[in-house]
């Protein structure tokens, strides 16, 4: 087990007023149903960014509610990172977006982009920044308004997705409190059955493109869900492995809310029991790099995690990228 070098002082998250319920997608034209989506998924609901709402103003306010916890004041963070795929604008990052908005003038500020496995990526950059001595104060942020960059026409993947963000602050540990193992990985050789093909620098939009929806997520899912049960069952080891600890010594896992059906085949090769397990992708469907934060926000404000609490986080995203974290609180 590595000595802790970053803990968790502080979370918070926001989520957008709007409720979407299974039962609106027939309002909108999409051949589907409440009974489908919640057998194959165990999503019920969603929230979506409307007017006045998106990633800098939700990430913003999840931010003031974690520093707010954390005691830490915009002065004292040495840098922000964001983990998205749905920025709000292509240049600048989100980060300085989050930055300006408060008022974090010492702060170094940017983006990771490791889709749903977003947040986790950013806490182990954090991580190394703090190891390296480049930082003792950093807010890391996993935030997604996915409405906006999803196919509205395309059931496979619109059915899925929901906004938030999640944020954290990371302090330097002390009482052996913080992450006793991180690990990360990817493969860009099966990029293709998750992306958005076009309309990057690779491909600029044009009016075809457009009315092609070809600049949208584009998803394989029974793909996607085959590499994301491997892969987390293989994350949620390294994890366990890198702290020297079993599925036993897990108070909570904290898995990225994707689906129901990998969550709990990710807990069932970890050996850890469905009440050990967070789970709220019910209300706020996947919400790709914001939902381990979302949901340890929650736990935490509820009582599910206290001090001496030992939490694992895994995640797996777009890329594909996955990782896996424990921390002990
Ligand atoms: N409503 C009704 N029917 C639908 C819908 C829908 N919303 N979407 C697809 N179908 C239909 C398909 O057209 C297909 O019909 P057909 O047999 O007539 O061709 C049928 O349902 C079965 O489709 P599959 O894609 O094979 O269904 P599957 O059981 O694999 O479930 C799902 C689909 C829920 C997308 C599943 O594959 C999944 O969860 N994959 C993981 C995807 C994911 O989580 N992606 C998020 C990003 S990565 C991550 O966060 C881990």
């Amino acid at each position: 087990m590595k000595r802790p070098i970053a803990m968790i002082a502080g979370t918070g998250h926001a989520v957008p007023k709007r409720v979407f319920q299974n039962s609106e997608f027939a309002s909108i034209g999409i051949d589907t149903s409440d009974e489908w989506i919640q057998e194959r998924t165990g999503i019920k609901q969603r929230h979506l960014a409307g007017e006045g709402e998106n990633l800098t103003t939700l990430s913003t306010e999840a931010a003031k509610a974690a520093m707010a916890r954390a005691g830490v004041t915009a002065a004292e963070l040495d840098a922000i990172i964001v983990g998205t795929a749905s920025p709000d604008h292509l240049l600048p990052s989100s980060a300085v977006e989050v930055q300006a908005a408060l008022g974090a003038t010492r702060a170094a500020a940017f983006d990771v982009g490791a889709a749903c496995s977003g947040w986790l990526y950013s806490s182990q950059v954090a991580e190394g920044l703090m190891a390296a001595g480049s930082a003792e104060t950093v807010l890391v942020i996993g935030a997604e308004v996915l409405s906006r960059i999803v196919n509205w026409k395309d059931r496979n993947t619109c059915v899925l997705f929901g906004d938030g963000a999640g944020a954290t602050v990371l302090k330097r540990s002390t009482k052996h409190r913080g992450f006793l193992s991180s690990y990360m990985r990817s493969d860009g050789t099966l990029a293709q059955l998750l992306d958005r093909p076009r309309g990057g620098a690779a491909d600029p939009l044009t009016p075809e493109i457009v009315a092609s929806g070809e600049h949208f997520i584009r998803m394989q899912g029974r793909e996607v869900f085959k590499n994301a049960v491997r892969s987390m069952a293989d994350a949620c080891d390294r994890a366990l492995d890198g702290a020297k600890l079993s599925g036993n010594d897990i108070d909570l896992l904290i898995p990225h809310q994707a689906n129901i059906r990998i969550i709990e085949a990710t807990a069932k090769h970890a050996n850890i029991a469905m009440d050990k397990v967070y789970v709220n992708v019910d209300r706020f469907g996947n919400t790709s790099a914001a939902s381990i934060p979302i949901a340890l926000s929650e736990a935490i404000a509820t009582g599910r995690v206290t001090e001496g609490k030992t939490v694992m986080f895994v995640a797996f995203g777009a890329g594909f990228t996955w990782g896996s974290m424990i921390h002990r609180f």
